[in-house]
């Protein structure tokens, strides 16, 4: 669940940050543009951005504008303003090289940074330039290569306890700007000939300073909007209240204590152990001992959990038979000092292939063990657990883990996020509608 959530979030957001960043390359173009014709006819359901955005992480080498159409030359009707300079008759090219290179989300500094990669923009069109003694007017051909633009956030909560963005920072760079401007004044011939001049004065506060507020009002203003009915503390950080939320969870499932049913194992020697009324106390105190985050990297989103437990107390009754020998049997008590789990885990944002498990390390705090049943059994059972010293216990829990890791990733391997994901948005779909007629049959 948590896993497609955060897919499909990622993928929304990607494409909404593409639209946004070739549009704040074009510059301020104030909505003239006609992106209805984009979206094709099929209407742009939330349905069909998850199955696209698949179809497009599911390519090799993942380029240009996911869902959209977005014709090869993207045509400008307004006239925008640079500074000084007036451009018009504008074409915009180079947006099918558009790569998303890289998306770190970490919900422990609350920050995130996406970076995305152009190999080549080109803009074309009629630019009029005055000057002190003429104005410079004529044809312009503005080619910028190697451009990388990174957006760096930070996300708080407000004093109304509500999510929003504090600052959101948009860095571009690139390898190399040529300009090329017809019927150049002298005057302004000296300010081209410098590129990066030129750069600082020109290009970097049209789509920078705008582009940077605008994303920020629009992010705020959607924040405000659907978060409004989920206000957080603003004493604790937005993850662990999450947490707060799933430890008071735990406890109305009843999952504090938590039944485990039986187990049946067969040791060696032909021995067979039976665990009976398997019982674990503690899940209730979980919280976040390190960082939670999640990284797009290559068409994956890696994602690293590091959740623990305070004491947890373990308890079972036990019988223990063998071929030859009279069964033994009693009841076992584990108390456990605390618990500390580390997952990375690999999401392919192409989510019909399964999460892979790449690690799971499980650190136990102190053990003790007491056994009541019959006498000399006990005696071994407790002096065997708490003899061993507790250092031990973490080098027996790392050579239990790869076992821990092949059954989760089996779990894992038979999930179908893809029609979980396409299931959750049609019965949110259907929702909707009964909403609808409610309300269109109250008046
Ligand atoms: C996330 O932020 C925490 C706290 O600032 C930091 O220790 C951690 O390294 C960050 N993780 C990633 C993956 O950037
Ligand atoms: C070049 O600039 C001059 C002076 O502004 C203008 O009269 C002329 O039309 C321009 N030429 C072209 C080809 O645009
Ligand atoms: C525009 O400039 C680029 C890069 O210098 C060049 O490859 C292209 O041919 C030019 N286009 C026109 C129409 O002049």
């Amino acid at each position: 669940m948590v896993y497609s959530d955060l897919s499909t979030m990622m993928e929304r957001r990607w494409l909404w940050w593409c639209v946004v960043v070739v549009v704040g390359m074009v510059g301020g173009a104030r909505g003239a543009l006609d992106i209805e014709a984009w979206k094709g006819e099929e209407p742009l359901t939330p349905e069909r951005i998850v199955r696209e955005v698949v179809e497009y992480f599911s390519q090799r080498d993942p380029h240009g504008i996911p869902v959209l159409k977005v014709p090869e030359s993207i045509e400008l009707p307004d006239r925008v303003s640079a500074s000084q300079i007036t451009l018009w008759d504008l074409k915009i090219s180079g947006h099918s090289g558009l790569r998303l290179e890289h998306v770190n989300v970490n919900l422990t500094s609350f920050s995130g940074k996406v970076k995305i990669s152009l190999p080549v923009i080109n803009l074309q069109g009629q630019y009029s330039w005055p000057g002190w003694f003429s104005t410079s007017q004529g044809a312009t051909n503005v080619t910028m290569v190697g451009i990388e633009v990174t957006v760096d956030l930070y996300l708080g909560v407000n004093s109304d306890g509500i999510l929003n963005l504090d600052d959101l920072k948009i860095t571009l760079t690139y390898d190399d700007l040529i300009l090329d401007f017809e019927n150049l004044s002298t005057q302004h011939s000296v300010l081209v000939s410098t590129a990066d001049v030129f750069f600082g004065t020109f290009i970097q506060p049209l789509i920078i300073g705008s582009a940077q507020e605008k994303l920020m009002d629009t992010v705020n203003q959607r924040l405000q909007k659907k978060m409004k009915d989920m206000p957080f503390p603003n004493s604790i950080s937005p993850i662990d209240y999450a947490i707060a939320k799933v430890r008071r969870e735990i406890r109305k499932q009843n999952l504090d204590p938590v039944k485990l049913g039986r187990k049946d194992d067969t040791l060696a020697w032909g021995i067979s152990l039976q665990l009976k009324d398997i019982e674990l106390e503690g899940l209730a105190t979980i919280h976040r001992t390190h960082e939670i985050s999640a990284q797009f990297i290559d068409n994956a989103v890696f994602i690293t959990i590091q959740l623990g437990t305070q004491e947890l107390q373990g308890g079972s009754d036990w019988s223990m038979s063998a071929a030859l020998l009279p069964a033994v049997e009693g009841h076992l008590n584990i108390l456990i000092e605390s618990l500390e789990v580390t997952i990375d885990l690999k999401q392919p944002v192409n989510i019909r292939s399964p999460p892979t498990l790449r690690k799971i390390d499980i650190r136990l705090g102190n053990l003790a063990v007491r056994s009541t049943g019959e006498g000399s059994m006990d005696y071994l059972l407790e002096a065997f657990v708490n003899i061993v010293p507790n250092a031990l216990r973490n080098v027996i829990m790392d050579n239990i883990e790869p076992r821990i890791q092949q059954i989760i990733q089996k779990r894992l391997n038979g999930l179908d996020l893809y029609r979980m994901v396409l299931d959750i948005l049609a019965e949110r779909r259907r929702q909707q509608r009964n909403k609808q007629r409610q309300v269109q049959r109250i008046p």
